[in-house]
């Protein structure tokens, strides 16, 4: 076994036995396992004595042939949407989720289409048996799929596959899973994690392989344990959405070869996930009439709007009111409601505020702002909003009104839908008439209670 040391993450500094303090800086849990390098033969990490490296020729950024990325489409549209086309060769996709998301339902449906379309492809399973593998894949309707499957939790033989095998495309799932021998440290750690993900991530490069890895998601909602894994990958992607019901949005948060915050729709049925190619209106939940404390949005992250109902429940809390939102920023709401009471008079200081976005969908884009302190407004009320109303904007502290980027888009998916009232930003009301659409342009947070109120 290779000799490993452990470095502090705080200073890094370096200690030859695991303790519970760093000797050098004093944190607390900060020394994490490595491989040492060999010392003493006055050679640097790249095997050679430093200043003697021969140096690669150097070229102008003029004369380097850019050519674009080589993609493979999976054939599931909305994968490849948030992938930016595609599987780029020697790229590594990092997957994130909730147990019993979908990651692994969605992983072997891609694998599948892949290898139809002749792509040879690797499924590596630490966490569940062939057999369990062979289940699901019968369960989803992929009889006699011919993609391989190889159940094993240590690096040193699945490098050894990938080697033998050079296969196009590969599934790690998951990361968690896979320890390395040359590590004492368990498997699911820091330091495990980090080093098997770094060696896949070298192999991907080196030989081409497009390597994807499953990452569980913590309670706290971060990819657990290693942040570090994010930088490392080229493509990060998350899936969101309630396991309660059957959509689920697969989100690039990361991506080297694409644009990021796109997102895939997909949804959950017996026969695994299907793609929803038309996703505006999937997280609406039906009102037969307006009810109060609901406001309905269009948030638009990635290149289509989605209308999303944001939903607010004000009630009289105890001496310590509670502030409890689900799918939106947190701080944010306490700012939202301090502009509220500070700029229009409204106050929720003895009240208990809960929002939530439909459907398990999670918003950050500030556009939600006018949204959610409509909807606590009309709870706090108890004033329905008008029928077909939607509402979009960004709140600055000082109580103006933000416009949202690519309003216009916004405003028609709405009027596409059948809405027929909206408060917008200045800024973002349009120039020519939409049909169907009476729009009502606000510039401050007053003005945007008192629209409502004349409605
Ligand atoms: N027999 C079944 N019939 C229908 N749906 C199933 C069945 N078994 C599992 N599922 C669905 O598949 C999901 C499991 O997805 P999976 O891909 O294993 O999730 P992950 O890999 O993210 O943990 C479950 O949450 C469930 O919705
Ligand atoms: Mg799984």
């Amino acid at each position: 076994m290779a000799k490993t040391t452990f470095n502090c993450s705080e200073c890094g500094g370096t200690s030859a036995k695991w303790l519970g303090q760093c000797p050098h800086c004093r944190a607390w849990n900060s020394l994490i396992e490595t491989v040492a390098e060999p010392a003493g033969s006055g050679k640097n990490r790249f095997g050679a004595r430093p200043g003697l490296t021969p140096a690669s020729p150097l070229m102008t950024l003029a004369n380097i042939e850019a050519s674009d990325f080589e993609r493979t489409p999976s054939g599931l549209d909305e994968l490849d949407r948030v992938l930016g086309g595609g599987m780029v060769e020697g790229g590594v996709v990092l997957i994130g989720g909730d147990p019993g998301i979908g990651k692994s339902t969605l992983l072997l449906q891609a694998l599948d289409a892949l290898q139809r379309r002749g792509q040879k492809t690797l499924y590596v399973t630490g966490e569940e048996s062939g057999a369990q593998v062979a289940l699901r894949a019968r369960r989803l309707g992929l009889e006699g799929s011919q993609v391989q499957v190889l159940a094993e939790t240590e690096l040193e033989k699945m490098l050894s596959t990938l080697q033998a095998e050079r296969p196009h495309v590969a599934v790690i799932d998951s990361i968690q899973t896979v320890y390395s021998n040359q590590l004492t440290s368990a498997p699911g750690s820091v330091a495990q994690v980090r080093e098997c993900a770094a060696h896949l991530t070298r192999v991907a490069k080196s030989e081409g392989v497009t390597i994807v890895l499953v990452g569980h998601v913590t309670k706290e909602g971060a990819l657990a344990g290693p942040r570090v894994l994010e930088h490392m990958v080229d493509t990060v992607l998350y899936f969101e959405g309630d396991t309660h019901s059957s959509f689920r949005l697969v989100r690039a948060i990361k991506n080297r070869f694409g644009a990021v915050n796109e997102i895939g729709v997909f949804a959950m049925t017996e026969k695994g996930l299907k793609g929803v190619s038309n996703p505006s209106a999937i997280f609406l939940s039906q009102h037969a009439e307006p009810v109060p404390g609901s406001c309905v949005m269009v948030t638009l992250e990635g290149s289509r709007p989605l209308l999303v109902e944001i939903q607010a429940l004000v009630d009289s809390g105890g001496p310590s009111p509670r502030r409890l939102s689900v799918g939106l920023d947190r701080d944010r709401l306490a700012m939202l409601l301090a502009v509220l009471h500070r700029h229009a008079g409204v106050a929720c200081m003895d009240q208990d505020v809960f929002v939530n976005a439909v459907g398990g969908v999670r918003i950050s884009e500030p556009a939600a702002d006018l949204a959610v302190l409509l909807a606590i407004t009309s709870s706090l009320r108890g004033r329905p909003l008008p029928k077909g109303f939607i509402a979009f904007g960004e709140v600055g502290l000082a109580g103006e009104v933000r416009p949202a980027p690519r309003g216009q888009e916004r405003l028609k998916e709405a009027a596409k839908l059948g809405f027929s009232v909206a408060v917008v930003p200045k800024a973002n009301a349009p120039k020519k008439p939409i049909e169907g659409l009476t729009v009502h342009a606000v510039e401050r947070i007053e003005q945007v209670v008192e629209a409502v109120r004349g409605l």
